[in-house]
């Protein structure tokens, strides 16, 4: 089983990026699954915390991406840039330094987002490449996935109503879980 696991940047009950990412789990390939994580309990960052511990939520989504084949963000764009909760997710997630190997190294990633605008996330996306490159990840470039207008894509429920974006999702996912398979063999796994 390849299993992804995905985070999406936001906290927001009715978020279109937990939506966008709910709506990837349902478009799995064959053998493949996507599991969702948690960022509810991750606390702002803070050295004198970590001094006491890493936060048992970070701790369990440090330990979901050690153990999975790759990793899908679903990021909202905020002020064209990368939105401080998953930045403060993924900080956390790099601590202690000695551990980012173990967590990132070569790990498959994959960012996607979606935004009431017309950009649908496109400066967000760039914005993650540093972040992603010092962590020494493998970025997925075989497919981008913006998703603009999110007013009119997804239904009440947060199900995706647009087919046409439906079926974009579903190529972008299908396309990073071959990428991540095919790094995973390479790696002899
Ligand atoms: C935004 N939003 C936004 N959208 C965008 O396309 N480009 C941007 O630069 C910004 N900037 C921005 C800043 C801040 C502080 C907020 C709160 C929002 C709008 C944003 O895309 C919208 O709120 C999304 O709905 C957020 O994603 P979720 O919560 O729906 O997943």
């Amino acid at each position: 089983m390849t299993t992804i696991v995905g985070i999406s940047g936001s906290l927001r009950r009715d978020s279109f990026n937990s939506a966008l990412l709910r709506a990837a789990a349902t478009v799995m390939p064959d053998g493949a699954q996507l599991v969702i994580g948690s960022i509810r309990d991750v606390p702002l960052y803070d050295g004198d915390v970590e001094a006491q511990g890493i936060p048992p939520a970070v701790a369990v989504l440090k330990d979901a991406v050690a153990g999975a084949d790759g990793l899908l963000l679903a990021s909202p764009e905020y002020n064209n840039s990368i939105p401080g909760v998953l930045k403060n997710v993924i900080d956390w997630m790099s601590r202690p330094g000695s551990d980012i190997p173990r967590i990132f190294r070569g790990k498959p990633v994959a960012v996607m987002g979606v935004s009431p605008g017309g950009f649908g996330t496109m400066l967000a996306q760039d914005a993650w490449l540093s972040v992603l490159r010092v962590l020494g990840t493998q970025p997925w470039f075989g497919g981008r996935l913006l998703v603009a207008r999110a007013q009119n894509v997804f239904g009440p429920d947060g199900a995706i109503v647009d087919a046409a974006i439906k079926e974009q999702l579903q190529r972008f996912v299908h396309g990073f879980v071959a990428f991540a398979r095919a790094v995973g063999t390479k790696k002899g796994g």
